[in-house]
Order: C-alpha cells, then sequence, then structure tokens
C-alpha cells in the first residue's frame, strides 16, 4: 500500500510541468507555442529565455531527485528502489496527468534520479552532456550519447541494475528524440548558439 502510494507520489511530482507553469506564470508565453513546442530546458530556454529555461532545469532535475528519494523519506531503504521509483517521474513528466498525458522528453528529470542514486555518475553524465554540446551544438546529441555512456559505464562497473535502468532509459529518450534524430540525419536539427559544430 505505502509502496503504491510513494509510485503515485513519484508520477505526480514528475508530472509538475516545470516549463509551462514557469512560462506562464514569469514569462506570459507557453513553451509549447514555439520552438520545437517541448516544454524541457531547451525549448524553455529558447522560447522563455535564459532565467527561466535555468529555473526549468532545476525544477525537472529536482523532480527527479526528489522522486528517487521517496523511498529513503518514507523508510524504505533500498536502493533499487531509488531508480524504479524514479521511473515513475520519468513517466509523469512525459505523460504529465496535468498536460492531459503529454510531456517532454524527460533527459533532465531522468539526470536528477541519477543524481539521487550516484552523484558520481551525474558528474560524469553532465561532463559528457557539457562536453558533447560543446562539440556539436546539438542538446539532442548529448541527450543521447550522455546516457549511452552512462548505461556502458554502469555495466562495466558491474551496475547491473543501473545498466538495465540506463539502458531502458536510454531507449525511452531515443524513441522522445526520434524528430531531434530524424533533424539530426536531414543536417536541419536547431542548433545552440555555441560549440564548434554552430562556429564552423
Ligand atoms: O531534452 C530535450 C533536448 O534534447 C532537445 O530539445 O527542444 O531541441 O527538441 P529540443
Amino acid at each position: 500500500m505505502k509502496l503504491s502510494l510513494i509510485f503515485i507520489l513519484a508520477y505526480l511530482i514528475g508530472s509538475f510541468p516545470s516549463g509551462v507553469i514557469i512560462g506562464r506564470v514569469f514569462c506570459h508565453k507557453d513553451p509549447r507555442d514555439a520552438g520545437s513546442h517541448n516544454i524541457g530546458t531547451t525549448n524553455s530556454y529558447r522560447v522563455l529565455g535564459p532565467i527561466a529555461g535555468t529555473a526549468v532545469l532545476f525544477l525537472d532535475i529536482l523532480k527527479g531527485t526528489l522522486a528517487a528519494s521517496l523511498p529513503m523519506i518514507f523508510h524504505i531503504p533500498n536502493h533499487a528502489l531509488v531508480l524504479i521509483v524514479g521511473l515513475a517521474a520519468v513517466v509523469g513528466h512525459a505523460y504529465s496527468i496535468f498536460l492531459h498525458f503529454t510531456g517532454g522528453k524527460a533527459v533532465a528529470t531522468s539526470a536528477g534520479i541519477l543524481l539521487a542514486y550516484n552523484p558520481l555518475f551525474f558528474v560524469i553524465a553532465s561532463t559528457i552532456f557539457i562536453s558533447v554540446i560543446l562539440i556539436t551544438s546539438m542538446v539532442s546529441m548529448a541527450s543521447i550519447l550522455g546516457p549511452l555512456m552512462i548505461a556502458i559505464l554502469s555495466f562495466y562497473t558491474h551496475d547491473w541494475l543501473l545498466g538495465s535502468i540506463a539502458t531502458l532509459v536510454l531507449l525511452f529518450l531515443v524513441y522522445r528524440h526520434r524528430e531531434n534524430l530524424q533533424r539530426i540525419k536531414n543536417g536541419t536539427e536547431n542548433l545552440v548558439p555555441f560549440g564548434l559544430y554552430y562556429r564552423y
């Protein structure tokens, strides 16, 4: 009973549409109306500006970390549950009950779960993520390559649980980025205004 409540709570936390709320309340805009129409950090940055975009990033990461911390908060100290309950927040972010079961791509929320589970891997993932953006100027590329490297690193370090969940999340992220991947293939992906690829 307690566990099902934890899963529901995690889903509701993930469902909180940070981009839409910040956009509507502080910027009188909705990130779904422009750019890639996504509610995540990248499009919030594009449509709402850097301050709002940064706030969305922190809130979306926080959603993952908070959801993944629920087992600990409710005194169920189980390392595996951190990841499994965290997944409910990923589902909530992508299929939010507050947005008629639509939502974002869940990159930042997934990163928040990793922060709760293994802070060192979070730092490694963030470093890979930023490096890929600085080279390719594409957040979508970083959103796929970051989790891919974490999945590989997890299996390499014999963390089979994290490896399996990271692979699952990676497949989900590939699915959620299918339009981005098509644009990358066509050479039409949106670029951030910095990084090597943008400059040359
Ligand atoms: O996390 C989303 C990012 O990878 C791509 O965002 O808005 O360019 O589709 P966007």
